[in-house]
């Protein structure tokens, strides 16, 4: 059965576009809906991909369907286990979309609040994985050529905790190049610095003073998150009574962080402050020097952590939200066979840690806040306690089991399609 849907009706699941049968949206950016899709391929097995869909208000505006056009092109020359897979480009019924890889996780944005929500502290050697992970990202993306050799002199410029995916699985890959730049990729003029883009609060001084960039802006924005993550609060706030959050991404004013027992921990901060050196000359000349960096510290602090035991502790602590997103999805696979369509309010629904709250996009253009900012506290980073790890062995095996049960399920619906 297909669930052909006409007309096409943007607030409705399911409805089809292209090989995409979108049936269930799981967020909304700045400027597109992100929805959860079977892809049909051609000898009639489907799996699941992400398709990003211009926002319906933004259509028919020539700059977002330019900028997602960019996004995928440039996205679709990165092959890195630590960026998202972008898969295809299309159009349909006015619409463009770009569909990728499904990463089944939190983005680190969503985890943080969960983590601030049931108390859960991050152990800082996870948090040192996210950060490890995404430098290994931007340098591959900074390094990427073309077929001929000549350095794309690609940046990001959207380095941020929504932006980082983390899987069950303990990977992390970077996602959203919806502003990203290379240096082949601009259409005349389309890249003039007038317009200031990205989220302020991860913004170094360069970016939010409107100056051309090199890789060293991801830099700082890594800095910010690595900043954030040990010292457990956002580096910059919004106050009414504070400067906005462009006037304090210009003006770089970062505190030193406070000590936490940490083992070498000189070493850690130094490596901080380097990447958040206000003035880009004297900070990291790239991703790659401060990854080598990083590197050095966990393994001399041993702090190292594998993407298997991440995952590991992400299920333990909230393999209960999993479920829930599994069962859910289990019942949209099930809406979709049924070829009932629901109008979309909303996400999924709340998880048992409270998901995080459905964001209108506002400001997607000029510097936001994005989804980034906001009030809630970033738990600390810190070694994880005997009593936080001696979590129910029961629940432990009650929640593989429930995994393996629902996954089948769904596996199995899927098959049968
Ligand atoms: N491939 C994906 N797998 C899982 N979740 C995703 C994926 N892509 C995006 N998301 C979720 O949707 C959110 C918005 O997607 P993003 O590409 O960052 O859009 P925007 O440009 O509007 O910020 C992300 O922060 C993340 O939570
Ligand atoms: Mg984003």
């Amino acid at each position: 059965m297909t669930a052909s849907v006409a007309p096409p009706e943007p607030s409705l699941l399911p409805r089809t576009i292209g090989r995409y049968t979108l049936f269930d949206k799981i967020g909304r950016g700045g400027m597109a809906d992100i929805f959860l899709a079977q892809a049909q391929t051609d000898i009639g097995v489907s799996r699941l991909v992400v398709v990003k869909q211009v926002l319906p208000h933004l259509a028919d505006s020539r700059e977002f369907s330019e900028l997602l056009i960019m996004e995928a092109k440039l996205a679709a020359r990165l092959d890195h286990a630590n960026i998202v897979q972008v898969h295809d480009l299309g159009r349909a019924d006015g619409f463009l979309y770009i569909a990728m890889q499904y990463v089944e996780g939190f983005d680190l944005n969503d985890l943080l609040r969960r983590c601030s929500r049931t108390k859960t502290a991050l152990p800082v050697q996870y948090a040192l994985l996210v950060v490890i992970e995404a430098l290994r990202a931007l340098d591959y993306a900074h390094r990427k050529t073309s077929d001929d050799g000549a350095p794309l002199g690609i940046v990001h410029r959207d380095v941020s905790p929504s932006n980082l995916l983390i899987s069950f699985e303990g990977e992390v890959k970077l996602c959203d190049f919806g502003i990203a730049h290379a240096n082949d990729a601009a259409p005349n003029g389309a890249y003039s610095e007038d317009v200031i883009k990205g989220k302020a609060g991860y913004m170094s001084p360069e970016q939010a003073s409107g100056h051309p960039l090199d890789g060293r802006a991801d830099v700082f924005a890594v800095g910010i998150v690595l900043w954030e993550l040990l010292s457990g609060r956002r580096l910059y706030k919004t106050a009414p009574e504070l400067p906005s959050l462009l006037d304090q991404a210009r003006a770089a004013q970062v505190p030193d962080l406070v000590s936490r027992g940490l083992p070498l921990e000189e070493k850690l901060f130094a490596i901080v402050k380097r990447a958040l050196a206000p003035n880009r000359i004297q900070r990291y000349a790239n991703a790659q020097a401060m990854l080598v960096d990083l590197e050095h510290y966990v393994a001399e602090s041993k702090l190292i952590a594998s993407p298997l035991r991440f995952g590991e502790w992400l299920i333990d602590r909230f393999g209960e939200d999993l479920i829930h997103q599994r069962r859910e999805r289990e019942r949209a696979v099930h809406r979709l066979d049924a070829g009932a369509q629901a109008e979309v309010v909303a996400e999924m629904g709340p998880p048992p840690s409270a998901r995080r709250p459905f964001v209108p996009s506002d400001a997607p253009l000029a510097a936001a806040a994005g989804n980034d900012a906001g009030s809630v506290d970033v738990p600390f980073a810190h070694f994880a306690t005997a009593a936080e790890r001696s979590s129910s062995r029961a629940w432990k095996f009650f929640a593989g089991v429930a995994l393996v049960v629902i996954g089948g399920a769904i596996a199995y619906s899927m098959a049968m399609r």
